[in-house]
């Protein structure tokens, strides 16, 4: 399988005032088309600053990161927003779903800026919305009608309906309860089997073990890589 992901010796220093700090250390690793990793740290460890360098939000200060091949930091920002718009689909922990709008017409969203015919926005947002397990009597539901669980489904089917290459997700069970968390953590693992590439990021370790790696930041540097062979819902809650 090829990379989907090549991170060389990336750093990131932010300058507020005069007081430069430098969040990422110098990280180093690839991640290979399928794979469903973990990135796990404490608040503060340097998580979403990774986030956004992988998901093509930001940009490194050094270091080389290639998406999908391309070298990121060789895009104009028009390019860079197509290739966010086609390869990647986001999951955040607010949902970042609009209120007042409906289920349907928020997994159209990232259709819209693409020139997707009607008929086709219309199927690729129902089978997103049935692949992230939403039944279709929400589908004319306002977002703000949902529970918290129903509206990540949403979140992740909007994700979904641009068939990205990659879902980056920050804390996507964040704001759940531990059982809604669980069956969108189990989603994920679905979207894995089907053979989506799958990076979560979480401070939690019982989030972390369900991906089939786990890559541990601590202040910026990598300080674990490794499999996880524990995957298996049965072990939730033990401490892998
Ligand atoms: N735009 C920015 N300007 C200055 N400092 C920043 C900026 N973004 C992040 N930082 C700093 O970088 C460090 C890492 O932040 P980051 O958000 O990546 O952590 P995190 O691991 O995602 O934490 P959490 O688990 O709390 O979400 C923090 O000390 C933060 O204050
Ligand atoms: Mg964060």
């Amino acid at each position: 399988m090829k990379n989907i992901i090549n991170c060389s010796t990336v750093t990131k220093t932010f300058t507020t005032g005069d007081v430069a700090t430098t969040v990422l250390k110098g990280l180093t690793f690839t991640i290979k088309e399928g794979e469903f990793v973990a990135i796990i740290g404490p608040s503060g460890s340097g998580k979403s600053t990774l986030m956004h360098i992988l998901g093509a939000l930001d940009s490194p200060t050094t270091g080389k990161y290639e998406l999908d091949g391309h070298d990121v930091s060789k895009l104009s920002d028009n390019e860079l927003a197509e290739v966010r718009g086609r390869k990647i689909g986001f999951v955040f922990q607010s949902f970042n779903l609009l209120p007042r709008v409906s289920v349907e017409r928020n997994v159209q969203l990232p259709l819209l800026y693409t020139n997707t015919p009607i008929a086709e926005r219309q199927k690729r947002t129902h089978a997103a919305l049935r692949n992230a397990g939403m039944d279709a009597s929400h589908d004319h539901h306002r977002s703000n009608q949902l529970s918290g669980g129903q509206m990540q489904r949403v979140a992740i089917a909007r994700a979904l309906v641009n068939d990205p290459s990659l879902i980056l997700a920050d804390e996507p069970t964040g704001n759940l309860d531990q059982k809604t968390g669980q069956i969108v953590l189990e989603t994920f693992q679905k979207l894995n089997n089907e053979g989506r590439t799958i990076v979560l990021i979480t401070h939690d370790q019982y989030v972390a073990a369900h991906a089939n790696r786990i890559i541990r930041i601590l202040d910026g540097n990598i300080v674990e890589d490794r499999a996880n062979d524990s995957h298996h819902p049965s072990m939730k809650g033990i401490d892998a």
